[in-house]
């Protein structure tokens, strides 16, 4: 039997404290490995999460500072973290087969199994594995500005059913612009880990793995190449929680966490639409100025950080979430309820930004088209970019440092497009002018059926071998990745 909706309160990721702080280097140690908790009432769920939560914990950091996380592998196969929105050097970008191997195993055992030249049409060379034993020091310059990124696993093949199980969690990057602005904060600033999960009678997650150990053949049975959903509605790690809210401003960073799962989040009271979300910042950084919405479309990775007042709410109100592209359980989302009154100083200003980065079409230096979609080669489906599938030694584009490029991706399905490094601006939509809800920078766009997205993209930061995917995980297990060369 499912959880009843809004029965147990909502959890707030743990907050990871830095080792050290020193020269400008905050020093993060984590550790990924199996935990039991209680997701379903009276029911354990083992999780792999980082340091045993999920999601992990919440990484604090200030832009212009360098974060260094050490991330220990206490689970039972490799793993690959990638800071998601983060500009990274390559070396620590997580691409997905540079792996940190179980603490106590040998990369140079003949034996190991962790580098298999792979499945479903994708090919890796062997000298394009990289091994680390037991750990890695990731390194993020963070020359960027305050966001709201996550970090979550991305090995080769595996990434799907390793996020399914927890190794997922938030990544914050503060500036002192937005600290300078009056926004809601403190304990009215609330990450939201918005994902759906399957579970098996014993409490245990399911997954329809074709190897379940997660070491042997990737992939998952063919009734779930389009993407695998759940029947519970988490937040934070919790079934359809409710928080508590007093009659203030709320800052809520909406994070689409799910593997395939796509939301249209809107506000309910009194099964009345109740509104408006101010969204104040994209993937990547607040936005030059809010938008209201009415509702939020949010493809899987994609990011919204937003305001919403209770002030206009009579205490005892429930103002209930909800995903509107869902009947039944599934619509909703969770619930918050208007506990008690309170003072708001907080405020939603006009301007966020000072000194907006802009960018114009006349910029672009080159255009660039990818195609998503499914491509069967020999009667096996897979998922593709201009039709090859991925390949670590294979380039599908080459942009110069400090440059501008249009890029267009047109699709056959739903496919959340995201690309490493660079962050970018919808320009279109079917020729048409973006939607409210592509407002900013970004570095994931929903891109739909036949649909077709141009973008224009930033190459800043770093050279060096990069890539874009889909975020809807089994599509980016089943080769829908391409790498792009920074020069
Ligand atoms: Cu969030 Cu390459 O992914
Ligand atoms: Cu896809």
């Amino acid at each position: 039997p499912l959880p009843e909706p809004f029965g147990v309160p909502l959890p707030i990721p743990q907050v990871a404290r830095p080792v050290s702080q020193e020269g400008g280097v905050d020093r993060f140690e984590v550790e990924q490995r199996k935990a039991a908790v209680e997701i379903l009432p009276g029911l354990q769920t083992t999780v792999w999460g980082y340091d045993g939560t999920f999601p992990g914990p919440t990484f604090i950091a200030q832009g212009g500072r360098t974060a260094l996380v050490t991330v220990r592998n206490s689970l039972p196969v490799p793993t690959s973290t990638h800071l998601h929105g983060g500009v990274t050097p390559p070396d620590s970008d997580g691409y997905p087969t540079d792996l940190v191997l179980p603490v106590g195993s040998d990369p140079d055992a003949p034996e190991s199994n962790w580098t298999p030249d792979t499945a479903h049409g994708m090919h890796v060379a062997p000298e394009d594995w990289t091994l680390h034993a037991g750990e890695k020091t990731y390194e993020y310059p963070l020359r960027q500005r305050a966001a709201t990124l996550w970090y979550h696993d991305h090995r080769m093949d595996f990434s799907a059913p390793q996020v399914w199980r927890g190794l997922a969690g938030f990544f914050l990057v503060r500036d002192e612009e937005e600290q300078g602005l009056p926004l809601p904060q403190g304990e009215r600033d609330i990450p939201l880990m918005i994902c759906d999960r399957a579970f098996e009678e014993d409490g245990s997650f399911r997954y329809p793995s074709l190897d379940p150990s997660l070491s042997g053949e990737p992939g998952v049975e063919s009734d779930y190449h389009s993407g695998v959903l759940g029947d519970v509605q988490l937040v934070n790690g919790a079934p359809w929680p409710v928080l508590d809210v007093t009659t203030t401003r709320y800052r809520f960073r909406l994070l689409n966490a799910s593997n395939a799962r796509r939301y249209q989040l809107t506000l309910e009271a009194d099964g009345r639409r109740v509104g408006p979300i101010v969204q104040i910042g994209s993937d990547v950084g607040l936005l030059e100025r809010p938008v209201s919405h009415d509702t939020i479309t949010m493809a899987p990775a994609e990011r919204f950080d937003v305001v919403v007042d209770f002030s206009q709410f009579p205490v005892d109100t429930r103002v209930n979430l909800v995903n509107t592209l869902e009947d039944g359980a599934m619509r909703q989302v969770m619930q918050f309820r208007v506990a008690r009154r309170a003072q708001d100083d907080s405020s939603v200003p006009d301007r966020l930004l000072a000194e907006p980065v802009r960018v114009a079409r006349s910029q672009s230096v080159r255009e660039r088209t990818f195609d998503f979609r499914l491509t069967n080669e020999g009667g096996h489906e897979m998922w593709t970019v201009n039709g090859r599938p991925f390949s670590t030694g294979d380039s599908w584009a080459n942009p110069r440092l400090d440059t501008v490029e249009l890029w267009r991706f047109s699709s056959d399905f739903h496919h959340p497009v995201h690309l490493h490094l660079a962050h970018f601006q919808v320009i279109s939509r079917n020729g048409e002018a973006p939607e409210p809800t592509d407002a900013g920078w970004k570095d994931t766009v929903d891109v739909r059926p036949y649909e077709v997205v141009e973008v224009l993209a930033r190459f800043a930061g770093h050279k060096g071998r990069y890539m874009m995917h889909c975020h809807n995980l089994e599509h980016e297990d089943m080769a829908m990745m391409a790498n792009f060369h920074v020069e």
